[in-house]
């Protein structure tokens, strides 16, 4: 017997039972985004390697062992990106956005790839849809960053909604911060991971993050990046949080939030749900008032957040969507020449209104056709057999009601519209 070829780990199928859920959720982002004034950029899939290794870094997770890189025919180094950030700030860069407007709200939804291990709510191709506003420097540009994200889920009626932030201040604060956050690591280094110990070499704030419960221990009584903010840090964060508060949009500091990505500067946020277990960061983002600089832009503050589509999928209760038909008129034929008048009719239907009409296709039994319809959860069954041709009528059945009448065919179109 020959072996079936199976999808990729980690990869899905989105099957047609599922599209409508998914069109329904995409077309909510493209509208909501819009809504607030972000307008869609779509960047290439893949990009030059060395573009993730100078914007996310190379010590990260996501750079060091995730990402689905290859050398083509040409020996270029290329990459499928893992996230969008560094994409929208190189062709930002490249068409000099910059020049023609002081400020650039952007927003994107497409597919991400990642190798990381599957598991619930972690995929090797995601999808990720986020915003970035490029030119502002200001804590009301964090606020609203902020409050689309939470309000996005808010508006899907999705609750119990955890908005975690913390500023990790610029350059400038980082530089003390870091020493002091090392000098204490060093005293525990025998006890540390192999990763935190290579951590406390290339970027300590990162064991901050650690998952592993004796680690955790250890850092709960590390210094703390809030008290080592410089007074400009601290007045931005104070306004976020009193913007933010304005907003009526609950949060609570986590002064161990980092990011697991390197280009992040002052704000930094998540939004968890405890509906994903292991996975359940909905979004995250922040400020990355450095990055156009260091690839080669002119400087630029700017602050963005991301979010996994499938996430959102499991977190939504898409029956509240009300999407519950795959066919709004079902017309059931029977005999050639029902058939050939049904297609016919069919057609007319579709052209004068935006109703979804079906034909059946298999030459069923009329009470076949019914179930069909019925399993389609349509509106109007409409019946055709000879008699209903020579005397030029439709029976018409209102599926919601159960009231069937027969309708003058010259009329039906007027009957739909
Ligand atoms: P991130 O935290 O790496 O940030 O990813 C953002 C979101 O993408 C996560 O919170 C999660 O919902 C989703 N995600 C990430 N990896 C996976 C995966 N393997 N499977 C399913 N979902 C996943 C960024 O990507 C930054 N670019 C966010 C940002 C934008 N910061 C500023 N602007």
């Amino acid at each position: 017997m020959k072996k079936n070829i199976l999808n990729i780990k980690g990869t899905k199928d989105i099957l047609p039972n599922e599209t409508l859920v998914w069109r329904y959720l995409s077309d909510y982002i493209h509208e909501f985004f819009r809504q607030h004034g972000y307008k869609e950029i779509i960047n290439p899939i893949f990009e030059d390697t060395s573009l993730f290794n100078r914007s996310i870094g190379k010590e990260t997770d996501i750079v060091s062992k995730e990402m689905y890189s290859w050398t083509d025919q040409g020996n270029n180094n290329l990459t499928l990106r893992p996230e969008f950030t560094a994409s929208v700030v190189r062709s930002y860069i490249q068409h000099q956005l910059g020049k023609q407007n002081a400020l650039h709200k952007l927003y994107y939804l497409g597919d991400a790839f990642r190798r990381e291990r599957p598991q619930k709510g972690r995929f090797r191709q995601f999808r990720q849809f986020g915003i970035e506003a490029l030119g502002s420097n200001f804590p009301e540009q964090d606020a609203e960053i902020i409050s689309i994200a939470y309000k996005l889920y808010h508006s899907l009626k999705i609750q119990n909604l955890q908005l975690k932030i913390n500023s990790i201040g610029s350059k400038e604060s980082r530089i003390l911060y870091k020493n002091d956050l090392k000098s204490y690591l060093e005293k525990y280094k025998s006890d540390l991971t192999e990763t935190s110990r290579y951590r406390l070499k290339t970027n300590p704030l990162r064991i901050l993050d650690t998952k592993v419960d004796f680690e955790k221990e250890i850092i709960a009584d590390a210094p703390v990046i809030l008290d080592y903010l410089n007074s400009e840090d601290k007045e931005h964060f104070s306004y976020v949080k009193d913007f933010l508060k304005q907003l009526n949009i609950p949060y609570e500091i986590d002064n161990k939030l980092v990011r697991g990505l390197d280009y992040y500067s002052k704000t930094v946020f998540e939004i968890h749900h405890g509906s994903l277990g292991g996975q359940n960061a909905l979004c995250g983002g922040g400020r990355y008032d450095y990055l156009v600089e260091e690839l080669g832009g002119p400087s630029t503050p700017a602050i963005g957040f991301a979010a996994g589509f499938e996430r959102l999928l499991m977190a939504a209760d898409s029956s509240s969507f009300g999407i519950n038909s795959d066919a709004d008129i079902y017309i059931i034929s029977l005999g050639k020449n029902a058939i050939g008048y049904s297609l016919d009719l069919a057609a007319k239907l579709r052209s004068n209104s935006n109703f979804i009409v079906v034909t059946d296709m298999l030459q069923k039994t009329m009470k076949s056709q019914m179930k069909d319809a019925n399993r389609m959860n349509c509106k109007y069954m409409l019946i055709i057999g000879d008699d209903e041709i020579s005397k030029n009528i439709i029976q018409v059945k209102n599926m919601e009601t159960g009231n069937q009448e027969s309708v003058d065919l010259s009329n039906l179109i007027k009957y739909f519209s």
